[in-house]
């Protein structure tokens, strides 16, 4: 019974369908349907863009893991956001650099743990470097 409808649908109902289907002899053709024609022609044109999704996808880059979109990979992980709090009028030194590629041991101040996460990664992060004016 199911075969038997199945069976009719792809020998019988769908040439009659793609017979009905307003497909022009021409590529210029299709600039002068009408928005009516166009219409009609939609559900076809859904499937053949879904058949050729489908067989493109396995070919497509894969999504990196949300794990490797992480900034931070280890530093005050129990908190749920890191905040670090300095009042310049503190600043000792006349320059203090501090860390914006969260690899730092030190964080948050820098201790040129960039320069290697640059050297693997391509990446050109740096520190914050803060001045002191010295009157
Ligand atoms: S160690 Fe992170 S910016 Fe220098």
């Amino acid at each position: 019974m199911v075969l038997e409808s199945v069976s009719r649908i792809i020998k019988v109902q769908l040439p009659a369908y793609l017979k009905r289907l307003p497909l022009p002899e021409t590529i210029g053709g299709f600039a002068r349907l009408t928005v009516s024609e166009w219409l009609r022609l939609l559900p076809l044109l859904g499937i053949l863009a879904l058949l050729g999704y489908l067989t493109i996808r396995p070919f497509l880059p894969k999504r990196k893991k949300q794990r490797d979109s992480l900034i931070n990979l280890k530093i005050q992980k129990e908190n749920p956001k890191v905040v670090n709090e300095i009042d310049i009028e503190d600043l000792n030194s006349a320059n203090v650099c501090y860390c914006r590629c969260w690899r730092s041991k030190t964080f948050p101040v820098c201790d040129k743990s960039h320069l290697k996460h640059n050297e693997l990664t391509g990446d050109n992060v740096g520190p914050l470097i803060l001045k002191k004016k010295i009157l």
